[in-house]
């Protein structure tokens, strides 16, 4: 079998040799982008694949696309007449009864499904793009009685909602009680090591060199320093993420919502008399046209008196073609919309000052039905360049920390306090002062 297997490693580098030869539990190689991360995870697989007969080997992305356009399409020519491709369930079938199956962990609830199911090796391609929680729900899956190598290979790029998990793991190894780091090997990579790019494109170094400061230390050189500084640093899960609960009636709510190309984000935020805030609903589609987008949302908010919903400026820039602005569109589709305070140093300061804690409480509250936000909030990266603000990138993190801020700065009063009933007396008490103030004309 092996006989028609076209893998050429004449070119491989020190690092990925290292990869290759590595057998700890996890196997983290990252660093920089374009190091040949990816070729190593389709070689590695491929190889256990054909040493270990009937091995169980899972490769991850984060996303369907990325699966396809990294993996399937490479794999498939590869593996052709060497293992049989099954599209629908996405595995390929060794003869010798080894299975790479492909899949991807868009969200939690995907991440659910590798739960129960067991495998000799998972890789987790571009780790960092993966949640902690993502991560703790796959890695129980690597389990068998069986003597194969039961091991996690992961790569990683520096930035990325995983930077944090990745770099406490990989490299500045701090581990907890239940962790051993005896189980954790890091191979740093840097876009020089791979000598076939440097050959094949040698504008790529150039493209890394124009990066911004930060991304470009982190990308061309694997730095994880650079992106390190989360923005929100106050953020933290047992004050700030709390179990749903029953909103009451008389709580103010409100809408804001994020739209690029690729994002449609809203957020769900209750405000009750004291002035907390509590985000108890989230959504974030990525490709959705304005119309069908506004209706799921104004369709999530049934029953509920939703106060106004803020937006961005620029959805009101009118169209040349049409004449009409963005937010016309999601009016017409049942979405009526506010314009928000765009300051964006003004609205992080807004919600770093909800996010406070101040006697172990504070004024923001998340529902823990949110995940993204509660992923994407403290992942976001404090700007080196300048400090005040916010990293734009990794961009898919920042649709719904931007809807939250610009709720946050554009809301400045409470909700009022509810009226409280008056016993029969106090009413009677009301009527006779009324009286005395007319007949006194006070
Ligand atoms: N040892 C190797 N032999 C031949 N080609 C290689 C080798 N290593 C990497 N390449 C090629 O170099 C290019 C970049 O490698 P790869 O996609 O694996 O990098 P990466 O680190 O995953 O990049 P990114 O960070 O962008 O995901 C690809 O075309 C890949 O096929
Ligand atoms: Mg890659």
């Amino acid at each position: 079998m092996a006989t028609n297997l076209h893998l050429d490693f004449t070119e491989m580098s020190d690092k990925q040799e290292r990869f290759f030869l590595s057998h700890k539990r996890f196997v983290a190689y990252g660093g920089a982008r374009g190091g040949g991360k990816s070729w190593s995870v389709r070689a590695k697989s491929i190889m256990l694949a054909v040493k270990h007969a009937g091995i169980k080997i899972l490769i991850l992305r984060r996303t369907y696309k990325d699966l396809e356009r990294n993996h399937v399409r490479e794999l498939t020519p590869m593996l052709k007449d060497i293992a049989k491709y099954h599209a629908q369930e996405k595995y390929f079938k060794f003869p010798n009864g080894s299975i790479i199956e492909l899949g991807y962990c868009a969200n939690e609830g995907d991440a659910l499904q590798y739960q129960g199911v067991e495998y000799d090796v998972i890789f987790i391609d571009e780790a960092t793009q993966f949640t902690e929680q993502m991560f703790n729900l796959i890695f129980p899956s690597i389990r068998g009685a069986n003597s194969f190598p039961h091991r996690m290979y992961l790569t990683c790029n520096p930035g990325g909602v995983g930077h944090e998990w990745v770099k406490r793991l990989f490299v500045s190894r701090q581990y907890t009680d239940s962790e051993n780091p005896e189980d954790y090997e890091f191979i740093p990579a840097t876009a020089f090591d791979n000598k076939v790019l440097l050959r094949t494109d040698p504008q790529y170094i150039d493209m890394l060199n124009r990066l911004p400061d930060g991304l470009r230390e982190a990308w061309r050189d694997g730095n994880w320093d650079m992106l390190a500084g989360r923005y929100f640093a106050e953020f933290n899960r047992a004050v700030h993420v709390i179990e749903p609960f029953e909103i009451p009636a008389h709580w103010r709510r409100y809408r804001t919502i994020d739209y690029g190309l690729d994002c449609l984000a809203c957020l769900w935020i209750a405000v009750n008399e004291l002035g907390e805030y509590f985000v108890y609903r989230e959504y974030a589609e990525s490709d959705k046209i304005i119309s069908l987008g506004a209706r799921e949302i104004v369709n999530a908010s049934t029953g509920e008196d939703i106060v106004y919903t803020t937006a961005p400026t620029d959805l009101w820039a009118r169209s040349q073609e049409s004449g009409k602005n963005k937010a016309d569109l999601f009016r017409e589709n049942g979405l009526a919309l506010t314009k928000a305070n765009n300051n964006r140093e003004a609205g992080w300061l807004a919600i770093k000052d909800l996010l406070h804690i101040k006697n172990g409480e504070s004024r923001l509250k998340i529902f823990n039905n949110c995940y993204n936000l509660i992923e994407h909030l403290p992942a976001l990266q404090r700007d080196q360049k300048k400090p005040t603000d916010c990293m734009t990138e990794p961009h898919e993190i920042t649709h719904l920390p931007d809807a939250l801020r610009y709720f946050a700065l554009s809301y400045t009063s409470p909700a009022p306090t509810p009226k409280k009933e008056l016993t029969p007396i106090a009413q009677h008490e009301q009527q006779l002062l009324r009286e005395i103030r007319r007949k006194n004309r006070w």
